[in-house]
């Protein structure tokens, strides 16, 4: 694989230690026929130089949202209406859809669950990704190509200068998320977003994909936001959670802690939801009774109280901050008990048996 420095982009490095992306009490909303509604609510998520940060949440917490708040890919109904996205010092909040298409691809790349959204089926898959290079990189289109075949066989396409001539409906879906994830990393982002990278895809295809996005880390140094509901990629993949309930961050933390001994009773809700491994047929797995609420219907209080096994009078009226662990460790959960030391973690009566599991 090429090194960090043989990217084609010559932009200097930042030599402190500035995250790659801080995202600061960001509200997201779009325009519906009901009138407006929030449906990101006060998230804050920092990724720094080469880390690898999931962000995990039931359907319709507002994960994806975050994402294309970054990207400024928002439909044209939504709209960051409060806080601030910095990419290492520059404000995205308020940038010119001019000035947004010169970040996307050289300093952030995205990765989206289906790759047809994204590849062009009249153009070949390497007049893509030669475009690609081309779009921020002031190379001529034999470099191009060739700099295409590279990174073609970076991410694993068989035989990728004869591919190069191939369009995406004669590849694999497997190869289709690999042609994407080149594009996304062609002008060598500090940062790649992928949203759901390997939902669409069958478990042996799922595993590589996930190594891939490993070894890009390691070895160009390219920091990841990984979006998925899966909580064992998150274990495999990244360093920190980030969860997200109803719009709104409501734990965070290293991984090893968050997934052993949450400190947010949705964590520990969705961790009891999770499959033992699959010869395990003593464990029965919790649904967490209830539904997200509707960004139309919020809760006053907090947004969980409604399904919650703890909930206190507190908690109806009046909504809890996201606060630091009072361990003093790098860990932050948004619930009234967070600054106790009760572990929400044990038996939560508002759970059932079952064997299904919430998406
Ligand atoms: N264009 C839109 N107009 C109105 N509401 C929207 C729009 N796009 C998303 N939403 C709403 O925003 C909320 C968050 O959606 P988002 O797609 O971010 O969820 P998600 O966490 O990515 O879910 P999933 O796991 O299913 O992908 C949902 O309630 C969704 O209905
Ligand atoms: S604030 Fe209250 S309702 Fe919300 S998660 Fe904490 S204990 Fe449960
Ligand atoms: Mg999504």
């Amino acid at each position: 694989m090429p090194t960090r420095s043989q990217a084609p982009t010559t932009r200097p490095e930042a030599a402190d230690d500035t995250p790659v992306l801080r995202i600061d009490s960001l509200n997201t909303a779009f325009q519906t026929r009901f009138g407006p509604v929030e449906v990101v609510n006060d998230a804050s998520l920092t990724v720094h130089a080469g880390e690898s940060v999931a962000v995990v949440g039931e359907s319709g917490s507002g994960k994806s949202v975050t994402a294309l708040s970054v990207m400024g890919l928002l439909e044209s109904t939504g709209e960051v209406t409060h806080g601030s996205i910095r990419l290492r010092d520059r404000e995205l909040v308020g940038l010119s859809n001019r000035a947004y298409r010169a970040v996307r691809g050289r300093d952030v790349g995205m990765i989206f669950q289906d790759p047809t959204t994204c590849l062009d089926p009249v153009y070949t898959i390497g007049h893509q990704v030669t475009q690609a290079i081309r779009v921020h990189a002031d190379r001529g289109r034999r470099a191009a190509r060739e700099r295409a075949v590279e990174l073609l066989t970076m991410v694993g396409i068989p035989d990728p200068a004869s591919r190069m001539s191939a369009y995406p409906h004669e590849l694999s879906g497997g190869q289709r998320q690999r042609v994407m994830i080149a594009i996304a990393l062609a002008c060598g982002p500090d940062l790649l977003i992928a949203d759901e990278p390997t939902t669409a895809l069958d478990v042996t295809v799922q595993a590589q994909i996930l190594d891939l996005l490993r070894r890009t880390r390691r070895e160009l140094g390219t920091a990841l936001l990984l979006i998925t509901h899966d909580l064992a990629v998150v274990s495999e993949v990244a360093e920190r959670v980030v969860v997200m309930y109803a719009g709104q961050v409501v734990e965070q933390g290293p991984v090893a802690d968050v997934l052993t001994a949450p400190r947010h009773p949705y964590t520990a809700a969705l961790l009891r939801s999770v499959p033992p491994a699959v010869t395990d047929r003593s464990t029965r797995l919790r649904v967490i009774e209830g539904t997200v609420p509707s960004p139309h219907t919020m809760p006053d209080g907090c947004r969980f109280a409604p399904r919650c096994a703890h909930v206190m009078d507190r908690c109806v009226t009046e909504q809890p901050p996201l606060v630091a662990a009072p361990d003093g460790r790098d860990r932050r959960s948004r619930c009234w008990l967070a600054d106790t030391d009760t572990p929400p973690a044990g038996s939560a009566p508002g759970t059932r048996a079952t064997t299904e599991v919430p998406r």
